[in-house]
């Protein structure tokens, strides 16, 4: 039993939880899965997988990724990156429904699957279903000759190391770093960035683990908020683009280990209903960055400040307008708004971990859940 214990606290690396070495470990593995891939001073990336396949991507009529949950989540920071950078339709959809719903499928279409456990059985599913209907299907996943690893026609690895908390972290920044890069390949082949432009977010990925290491160092802030709002019933998570699916997360991560109900929603969809649920009691989570769509999200801010909502804002480092609304504010590093969501989601993972230890829940295995769906 003692050795038992001993074992496990040396395979934390000294940490609480596995979620919170899995949650300091980004940097890290943010390197590693960018490392012999992206050599910004001399404007390369390039990805195995994506070079063997280059023409496959470029006559793509569209792209269809597939996937679950926080999975999911990383496919749709993924649709706004791939439409920016490289001009190609995106659909992301979750593999439950995909599989069963009859999908048009076509042999232009570029099917990617994301899946950090490689075994996600509705994700395998999809893949199935995608290959009969003559589509080219690109994996992304964590573990190394999992199923879906080997399903698939070709894919490219998150170099994240075995994730052992069941909620995802660095899978999701990892998965976002590998989907980023195939982007800016694409954008670069097809000419949809400009150079400067292109070069310039080559370097910024490459600085990324930096910020992220930065960014950490918000944890006691976090944490002093969890103390506040651990009790909530309720919360909302509110973003705009980007930022629109790191609210989804966000809100995902804290159901998922403090059994809180969260949920998350573009904040400008506030006025088309959610906006009534605002009152003294429900904390917001608004995720508001100055490269954003600033100007827009402080106006949702005051909306849900004239309602008496608690307001806690990501903001970037220096911010003044929103930190005069909220009540709460984590300052985040300065960040371009396509890579913005591998910085704004490190205080949501802070946030909700802090928020499930001081509820006694568990952390790394919450309730009701497993680490990979192996069954429908
Ligand atoms: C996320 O925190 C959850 N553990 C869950 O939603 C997970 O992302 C989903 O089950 C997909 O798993 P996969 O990435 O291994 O396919």
């Amino acid at each position: 039993q003692e050795l038992q214990m001993n074992l496990e606290q040396i395979e934390k690396g000294g940490y609480e939880h596995f979620m919170l070495k899995e949650i300091y470990e980004q940097p890290s593995v943010i390197k590693d899965t960018y490392r012999g891939r992206l050599h910004a001073n001399e404007g390369i990336v390039q990805l195995a997988g994506v070079e063997d396949n280059l023409e496959k991507f470029l006559n793509a009529d569209r792209i269809i990724i597939v996937a679950c949950g926080t999975s999911w989540h990383a496919g749709l920071v993924a649709e706004y990156i791939f439409e920016e950078f490289a001009r190609i339709p995106v659909e992301v959809e979750y593999a439950s429904e995909f599989r069963y719903r009859n999908p048009i499928i076509n042999k232009t279409d570029v099917v990617i699957a994301i899946s950090q456990s490689g075994e996600t059985a509705d994700t395998m599913a999809a893949i199935k279903l995608a290959k009969e209907h003559g589509a080219f299907v690109f994996g992304v996943c964590n573990v190394v000759g999992s199923s879906i690893s080997r399903e698939t026609h070709a894919g490219a690895y998150t170099h994240a190391g075995p994730e052992i908390g069941v909620a995802s972290t660095k899978a999701f920044t990892t998965q976002i770093t590998v989907l980023t890069m195939i982007a800016l390949r694409l954008a670069k082949a097809k000419g949809t960035l400009s150079s400067p432009d292109f070069h310039r977010y080559l370097q910024e990925l490459e600085l990324i683990p930096d910020k992220v290491k930065e960014v950490l160092e918000t944890n006691d802030v976090a944490k002093e908020i969890a103390g506040v709002f651990k009790d909530s019933p309720n919360c909302l998570y509110l973003g705009r683009g980007y930022n629109f699916p790191v609210a989804l997360e966000g809100a995902l991560k804290l159901k998922e280990i403090s059994y809180i109900h969260a949920e998350g929603y573009p904040a400008a969809e506030m006025k088309h209903g959610p906006i009534a649920l605002i009152d003294e009691h429900m904390p917001v989570i608004v995720i508001a960055p100055k490269q954003g769509h600033y100007d827009k999200i402080v106006s949702n801010i005051q909306e849900i400040k004239s309602r008496s909502g608690k307001i806690i804002a990501v903001v970037t480092k220096g911010d003044t307008q929103v930190r005069e609304l909220a009540d709460y504010v984590i300052e985040i590093p300065e960040t371009s708004d396509a890579l913005s969501p591998l910085i704004t989601t490190i205080p949501l993972q802070l946030l909700s971990y802090h928020i499930a230890v001081m509820r006694g829940c568990n952390v790394d295995q919450p309730r009701n859940l497993a680490k990979s769906v192996t069954v429908e």
